[in-house]
């Protein structure tokens, strides 16, 4: 009998007894020994909520913008690279979840539906791009280009790759896109990262940035980019306080938090502790969102009470993508807005203005005494 899958860790086990090994564990990664990747989610327990009582909670408005655009919930989809390997419907799918929520879908370069496709199949859905700098810096232009003229409405900036993290089970595996998919965002097949080129005995991704990712981009590079587009930038990836300001001394619009779901450098801080030093170094000059470890809707309640505007999920959308396509998305992507809903209502908010930073504390045990 099929199980009802009622959490996000229910939806994370059905991904894996489905999906193909190589699949799943290159979803699944973190870099190196994944210290990051266990902490991500084991920091969120080490912050306590304290809620208020008698609130009057009958009604309980989810609602919020995000860079000026209205959204039902601080909750989006995060961008996963090459989401057909999880389900045929790939990105197509997650961006018509998103409209059924009424919430915003960062799509990757690296996607296996084209910037066109996903943006006309659903046009009234809040989309963002996320970026990388390529080498040759045409290819990122006409990815911006392409972008702003299908009406996404800003780039999402990664700044920590200039080289792959290192995920054992990807280099294992010899990590590469089955047969029939591509990044359909590229013509030829090296940038494409097409299986019918040879991308090495290694992880082929790791080969494929090695090739033509920029490793020397830098903050000049933001000057170029920011010219190039009216549409907001937002610098995913920072986790310090000092690059932060410095992003908005660039004129980024925004800040996501992000250790790249611990796939990049590992021994990073979880990204929900890194999140205070950055909300209080940008003094509300620009919106800071989070990613990384949020699984549950107490989770979304402690970083918004801890600065964020809004956050992000990554892998959940994948789980629910393997599991049962756009139906999955749209039931995770519910799961994770009905235990916000009743952790907010529990907590004591009528709505997500009234969050603060009362409401959480680091747990006491968790300080160190010393
Ligand atoms: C990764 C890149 C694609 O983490 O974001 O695999």
């Amino acid at each position: 009998m099929f199980t009802r899958l009622v959490c996000i860790s229910d939806y994370e086990q059905h991904a894996k007894s489905i999906l193909p090994k190589s699949i799943y564990d290159y979803y699944i990664s973190g870099a190196n020994d994944q210290e990051t990747l266990a902490d991500n989610v084991a920091a969120f327990s080490r912050w306590k909520l304290y809620p208020r009582m008698l609130r009057n909670v009958a009604e309980v408005d989810l609602s919020t913008s995000i860079l000026g655009q209205r959204v039902s919930m601080p909750i989006c989809a995060g961008a996963t690279a090459m989401q057909c390997m999880a389900h045929e419907d790939g990105e197509l799918a997650t961006v018509r979840a998103c409209r059924s929520l009424g919430t915003g879908m960062m799509l990757s370069s690296w996607s296996t539906s084209s910037i066109e496709e996903v943006a006309e199949a659903s046009p009234e859905t809040l989309r963002w791009l996320q970026l990388y700098i390529y080498k040759d810096r045409e290819i990122t232009k006409q990815l911006v280009q392409r972008a702003e003229r299908k009406g996404y409405k800003a780039i999402f900036l990664t700044v920590d790759t200039p080289y792959l993290g290192n995920r054992f089970d990807d280099v294992r595996n010899r990590f590469k896109l089955p047969p029939q998919l591509r990044m359909k965002n590229f013509e030829t097949n090296d940038l494409a990262f097409s299986p019918k080129e040879n991308f090495g005995d290694n992880s082929g991704l790791a080969t494929y940035v090695n090739k033509l990712i920029d490793p020397s981009i830098n903050w000049e590079d933001i000057k170029w980019l920011r010219g190039l587009t009216s549409l907001p930038i937002v610098a995913k990836g920072i986790l310090r306080g000092d690059d932060a300001r410095e992003a908005v001394k660039h004129g980024l619009n925004g800040i996501l938090v992000s250790n790249h779901g611990a796939r990049q450098l590992d021994g990073v801080p979880a990204t929900i502790d890194a999140l205070p030093e950055i909300v209080e170094a940008v003094e509300g000059k620009v919106e800071v969102f989070l990613d990384g470890g949020v699984r549950k809707g107490t989770d979304v309640l402690k970083a918004l009470a801890l600065g964020a505007k809004a956050v992000f999920v990554g892998r959940p959308i994948i789980w629910g993508l393997a599991s049962q396509g756009e139906k999955g998305v749209q039931d995770v992507l519910e799961i994770l807005k009905e235990e916000f809903r009743l952790a907010l209502a529990l907590s004591g908010c009528q709505n997500v203005k009234v969050i603060d930073k009362t409401l959480v504390r680091k747990n006491p045990s968790a300080v160190s005494k010393i």
